[in-house]
């Protein structure tokens, strides 16, 4: 068997992790909302058509912040439209998706959704067709507390109380030429400048996120950063990441290899962001929210087809990518890289939630099930709480299409609170078990309460309403601690969770 080493002491902090890593993302795009969370007439629907079994779901998996409305769809959009009495709201033309929104969820629902969900609004507001005066009213009419034109018209709407959302996205992917508004990085950070600092007149309280760019392959990467954050730097708190991840060729250790390049980009970022603020001598850090984040290609013929015969159609069932095996593993690297990434990344949103490349399936009318990425995000946002810790580790490498020396096995570690240590590891390798030597003699004495293990022999293995457990969690035997040290063994491709506890 192969072997890997780890040495964790609670004196290697990389930093407090931010529960708002957990976050994920709801679009007004495909089933996400129609036919995902809101469903009248579906036997587990509310008095307000919420389906229950998406919100058990949605519980069950642990969601801090869930971003909204869009994505790209957020660039055309009237914020307005959404609030009011529903026959009174209109029907709009999304050109970002090529579909029909009818605003039947809009602000309140979504905010009552989100209650019901146990998880806070994280709203983006369009930087792409509106701007400020757009921002600075949506700011208003969500969080001040009422004797305004706004929050008054709020409470008419009936919602006496504000919203309090606390984080803003400045608009969404400015720098892609997909996008309505598409602008110069100048512009954009202008833009974005104006509208933050106003919306922050009306709320001093909020966060706000300004774009960063949509991949680090796009051609203006780096030079976007730095040009837009040359304008809007004092009046931003975040920039935001988003990277999607295909395998279209099969090639599977290639693909589980692709954490490497989240990690190497969000470094880079990191460093742009100090050279603006070196450059500005600001006191202020700006921090990460990688926003979008998944894999996404197996949908993308399907999707071709499906708008090709029903154009301007309404809840299409758009960019509902079936995912396997191997993706929940370059899921639970990708959760790994920002748990090693916590001191700067603060806000992540695994993009998206229910139906549209998600986690969360449902059939209308039907059943809801747990994709294979469900369990990665689920176990990190479940125990991936306290501190990250800096582990020091030694594995076997392999060099695959882009990278070489990528370690077979990957990890991460947190502290809990409570004194309780919890270990996140993947094993790439193709067909070998690794033994991973943990030295946790930092901690006193600790058991393995739980070792936790996804894996299947088939690494194209999905998950469907009719079987739904095909790919799901199992408890492996506990591993036994000696004077604080133990030993894990990590199944060949697979992804692990060991929670350990304070021996009695
Ligand atoms: O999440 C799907 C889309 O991907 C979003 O609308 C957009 O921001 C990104 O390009």
């Amino acid at each position: 068997m192969k072997k890997a080493s780890m040495i964790l002491d609670r004196d290697f902090a990389i930093g407090k992790i931010d529960p708002r890593i957990y976050g994920s993302f709801i679009e007004h795009l495909g089933r996400a909302v129609y036919g995902g969370i809101y469903e009248p007439g579906h036997p587990t629907a509310d008095e307000e058509g919420f389906r229950r079994d998406v919100i058990e779901k949605v519980r069950e998996i642990g969601v801090p912040v869930v971003r909204y409305p869009g994505g790209n769809f957020v660039s055309g959009f009237n914020w307005e439209d959404s609030v009011g009495p529903k026959d009174a709201r209109p029907r709009r033309l999304d050109l970002a998706w090529g579909t029909t929104e009818t605003n039947e969820v809009g602000l309140h629902e979504f905010a009552s959704w989100a209650k019901k969900a146990g998880t806070e609004v994280m709203y983006a507001i369009n930087l792409g067709t509106r701007g400020a005066d757009a921002a600075r009213n949506a700011v208003e009419y969500a969080n001040h507390t009422g004797g305004s034109y706004w929050s008054d018209l709020r409470a008419k709407n009936g919602a006496k109380d504000p919203f309090n959302i606390r984080l803003w996205c400045l608009g969404n992917e400015m720098d892609g030429p997909w996008q309505m508004g598409h602008k110069t990085a100048y512009e954009y950070g202008r833009a974005a400048n104006e509208a933050a600092k106003m919306m922050k007149w009306v709320d001093p309280t909020i966060e706000t996120v300004a774009c960063g760019s949509s991949a680090h392959t796009m051609p203006t990467y780096g030079s976007w950063e730095y040009e837009m954050l040359n304008e809007c730097y004092e009046n931003v708190d975040y920039v935001s990441l988003h990277r999607y991840y295909g395998n279209p060729t099969g090639d599977t250790p290639g693909f589980l290899a692709r954490s490497m390049d989240l990690d190497e980009f969000i470094k880079e970022v990191v460093s742009i962001c100090d050279a603006v603020g070196g450059r500005k001598h600001a006191k202020k850090k700006l921090n990460l929210s990688f926003d979008e984040w998944n894999v996404w290609y197996h949908s993308n013929q399907q999707d071709k087809e499906i708008l090709k015969a029903d154009k301007w159609g309404r809840a299409l069932p758009l960019l509902e990518d079936i995912y396997n095996f191997e993706d929940a593993l370059l899921a639970g690297a990708i959760l790994i890289t920002f748990l090693k990434n916590a001191d700067r990344v603060k806000v992540a949103c695994l993009a998206q939630l229910v139906n549209v490349i998600a986690p969360i399936m449902t059939r209308n009318g039907g059943g809801c099930w747990a994709q294979t990425i469900f369990y990665p995000y689920m176990h990190a946002s479940r125990f991936g709480r306290g501190t990250a810790l800096r582990p020091v580790l030694s594995s076997p490498v392999y060099d695959c299409s882009d990278y070489e020396n990528v370690p077979l096995a990957d990890a991460a570690a947190t502290l809990g609170d409570d004194g309780s240590v919890t270990v996140f590891a993947v094993n790439r390798d193709l067909s070998e078990d690794i033994l991973l030597d943990c030295d946790l003699r930092a901690f006193g004495d600790l058991r393995v309460k739980e070792h936790i293990v996804l894996h299947h022999d088939d690494v194209k293995a999905i998950n469907t309403e009719d079987d739904p457990n095909n790919v799901a969690p199992v408890n492996a035997p506990c591993e036994k601690t000696d004077g604080g040290k133990v030993s894990l063994k990590l199944p060949a491709l697979s992804w692990n969770v060991i929670r350990l506890e304070k021996a009695d």
